[in-house]
């Protein structure tokens, strides 16, 4: 009988990581599954990155802070709750990253943005940064960083460093897959920030791509080699 969660969804791997929250939807899953496929186009890809980040919009911005504000309806006026879709601020860690941004754009339109740029030492894998800009005001501001792939977790490790050097009021990680290796490497370096991912895989190749994965996710969103 296949590894199954919660909702019964069959997925590669049963271990569990604490401080990590799977995102388990059928319909996350569904998309996960139509995005693995070698196949697939990179326009195909890109919809479909896109229909998931939205989907997991949702849960990543479910403890957002909300106020109440004076409405009127067509029969009375009360006191109704809005968030502060500008406090939040996504922070892409290029280039695949912003495969993921759009989607989460959709369901907070009012949201800043922020980039990292790393690129990985393709022989220590290690990760080296090449740009950093964010947007004012950031220690009133709840973060969340975007990267479809948590892999060795170099790249997450830095870029989240370096995030919290301009002291964000929250930081949260969102990837669409994660190695258990890149999750240990994160959860030790970040013990404070919570993950969210659609799927833990197995584990990592030799050259720091995550089997059984969907392969290189800048690649193929961009459609290079
Ligand atoms: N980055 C990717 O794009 N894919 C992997 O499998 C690992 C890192």
């Amino acid at each position: 009988m296949p590894n199954t969660t919660a909702n019964n969804t069959p997925e590669p791997t049963a271990r569990s990581f604490p401080g990590v929250q799977r995102l388990n939807h059928p319909l996350i899953q569904h998309k996960l599954t139509l995005l693995r496929e070698k196949n697939r186009s990179s326009s195909s890809f890109r919809r479909l990155l896109q229909e998931i980040s939205l989907l997991m919009a949702y849960e990543v911005t479910r403890e957002m802070p909300t106020q109440l504000v004076d409405i009127e309806t067509p029969l009375e006026g009360m006191k109704s709750p809005v968030i502060d879709g500008k406090k939040t601020v996504f922070v892409v860690i290029m280039r695949a990253g912003a495969g993921l941004l759009e989607g989460m754009l959709d369901v907070v339109p009012s949201a800043r943005v922020g980039h990292v740029g790393l690129y990985r030492n393709p022989e220590t894998l290690e990760a080296v940064e090449y740009y950093f800009k964010m947007p004012a005001g950031m220690p009133e501001r709840d973060a969340i960083v975007l990267d479809p792939m948590l892999a060795t977790g170099h790249s997450a490790v830095a870029a989240v460093t370096r995030l919290k050097a301009t002291k964000p009021r929250s930081i949260r990680f969102v990837c669409l897959l994660a190695a258990p290796e890149g999750l240990r490497t994160f959860a030790k370096a970040h013990p404070d920030v919570q993950v969210y991912t659609a799927a833990i895989d197995r584990e990592l190749n030799d050259h720091g791509y995550i089997l059984p994965g969907l392969g290189d996710a800048g690649d193929r969103i961009y459609g290079t080699k």
